[in-house]
């Protein structure tokens, strides 16, 4: 898929129907992760990929999108590693949406609701203490076509030279 569909397909999708997510498109799916920008280079991220079904059914307590998703990948990061770790857990979690859109998933980022049980989330995926999960994206196939939330108008949100100048 051309980068420009991904960017203007990609939609939120909180419920899945069943996909065989490939351990190649896993792979690739995290590697585009991997490859986005991070601050000063600190690269402070880590990934897992997660498959097994118990997993993502004892994720579902966090968000009840893990139960019908058929993989997913958790962002971790080291605060003590980089000052901007949030900042690159965020461009990692883009770059995996557009990839996951690109292979034909959908996916959604999963981190409001992660905030208030990740100390739990941690446990089940053996996060160590002193590190972040930040971050989740289940991975599915969407059950009808989706379409992303309304966005403000190009023309309402962009201006031309000066602020406020279209
Ligand atoms: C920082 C951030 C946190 C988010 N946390 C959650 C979340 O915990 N659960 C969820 O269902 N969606 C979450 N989302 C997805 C947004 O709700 C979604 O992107 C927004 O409603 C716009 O819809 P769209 O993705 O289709 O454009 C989050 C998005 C961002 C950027």
């Amino acid at each position: 898929m051309d980068l420009f569909d991904a960017i203007a397909n990609r939609a939120s999708v909180r419920a899945y129907a069943p996909a065989d997510v490939s351990e190649e498109d896993l792979r690739q799916i995290v590697d585009a992760g991997r490859r986005a920008p991070s601050g000063a280079n600190r690269q402070p991220l880590q990934f897992i990929a997660i498959a097994k079904r118990e997993t993502l059914d004892a994720l579902a307590a966090v968000q009840e999108a893990f139960a019908s998703a058929s993989a997913a990948v958790g962002i971790v990061a080291d605060p003590n590693a980089s000052r901007w770790w949030l900042e690159d857990a965020s461009a990692a979690a883009q770059n995996m949406l557009l990839a996951i859109t690109a292979l034909g998933y959908a996916s959604v980022w999963v981190e409001g609701t992660l905030l208030k049980r990740e100390g739990e989330a941690k446990d089940l995926l053996g996060v160590p203490a002193e590190k972040r999960l930040v971050i989740l994206l289940p991975i599915g196939k969407a059950p009808q076509p989706t379409p992303q939330a309304d966005k403000k108008p190009l023309d309402e949100v962009m201006f031309r030279e000066k602020y406020g100048l279209r």
